[in-house]
């Protein structure tokens, strides 16, 4: 049996455990805001985060400020991102009163984690990490040292809360994993004080952007969750599609058409060739209408909620502020027993 295999057996058995003892789990997830959250994040990790949430595990969710910077000059607009996201969240379902909402920026103690973890791991171990590697080809750029490390710092993110359940995708698998290493090396050298976290893999359908390349904000093919009806309208209106008439789904030969189909699918709960089969010879407009109904239908409560979030200017502020304290409470905590178990307490 490969890895990956091994490890989806492990996460579907954990689902298990999971759902019977919620108590005993606690959640570290989150993204890089990078932009606007989209499709592809709601059905790949959102979904999942709320439906663990819903079953009463504890949840922190990070905004990795720092890990933006890991191929890229500057920050971008990443305040705005990162408001814009909490409300995504908070109108998706996390509940922030139950929840911890925070920020790698502002978290001290978490960031000074990652100095003895750096020293656990050598040069060589994080060369081969395979997503590392790909995001560098992607960066088409020189490898920044922030790049080589930052699945280390990933390390921190889940162990200053002493998370031990990390829901990832594929990609992030290799991370996860790390950080159990990270944890196991630190409890040998100085005494138990790290969980080894484990990886629930999300059922993450892969989410196509609407001309068939990952969705992705730079290349001006993702659904975002808070776009409106008429913005979603338009921007599916203008997806590149083909002059054949009868849909059909085969990504391959007809990525825009199929990327449609998947959409649909993803926001109705049905299949994609019995989408195709219903519209049969009814061509390309008709794809796009019902793909627009689709998703509108799907968020119409999601952006509802958002739109009611958004009114008070300073809701995100406030679930971050107090996101942000309770983060810091727990980091500089664990950096106490860090300190103790290293013996570096002055
Ligand atoms: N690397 C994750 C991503 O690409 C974001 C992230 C940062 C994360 N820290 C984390 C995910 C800790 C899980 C746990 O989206």
């Amino acid at each position: 049996m490969d890895s990956f295999s091994a490890t989806r057996e492990r996460s579907d058995r954990l689902g298990a455990d999971i759902a019977e003892n919620p108590g005993r789990y606690r959640v570290l997830t989150g993204e890089r805001p990078t932009g606007q959250l989209h499709l592809g994040h709601y059905f790949g990790t959102i979904s999942e985060r709320v439906r663990l949430h819903d079953l009463g595990v504890e949840t922190f969710v990070i905004l990795a400020d720092y890990q933006v910077i890991t191929d890229r000059d500057g920050l971008g607009p990443v305040r705005d991102n990162v408001f814009h996201a909490v409300l995504d969240y908070v109108a998706a379902g996390i509940d922030p009163s139950l929840a911890t909402i925070f920020t790698h920026s502002a978290v001290p103690a978490l960031n000074q984690l990652m100095l003895p973890f750096l020293s656990l791991v050598t040069e060589a171990e994080l060369h081969r990490n395979p997503t590392v590697k790909a995001e560098h080809a992607a960066a088409g750029r020189a490898l920044s040292g922030l790049l080589l490390t930052y699945p280390v710092h990933q390390a921190a993110d889940i162990l200053f809360c002493k998370g031990n359940l990390v829901p990832v995708g594929k990609d992030n698998l290799p991370h996860v994993e790390l950080t159990r290493v990270i944890a196991r090396r630190f409890n040998e050298r100085y005494g138990q004080v790290f969980p080894e976290p484990e990886a629930l893999l999300t059922p993450a359908p892969e989410v196509p952007g609407l001309d068939g390349r990952k969705m992705s904000k730079s290349y001006g093919n993702a659904i975002t969750l808070a776009m409106t009806s008429d913005e979603t309208a338009a921007l599916i209106r203008r997806a590149p599609t083909d002059s054949e008439r009868r849909i059909s789904f085969d990504p391959e030969l007809r990525p825009g058409v199929s990327a449609l189909l998947t959409t649909a699918a993803l926001c109705t709960g049905v299949d994609e060739k019995v989408l195709a089969d219903r519209i049969g010879d009814s061509g390309a407009g008709a794809l796009k209408n019902l793909a627009t109904a689709a998703v509108n239908d799907f968020f119409a409560d999601h952006r509802r909620r958002r739109a009611e979030l958004a009114r008070d200017p300073d809701f995100a502020h406030t679930v971050l502020r107090e996101g942000n304290r309770r983060a810091n409470e727990i980091a500089d905590r664990t950096l106490d027993e860090v300190r103790s178990a290293m013996g570096t307490v002055y």
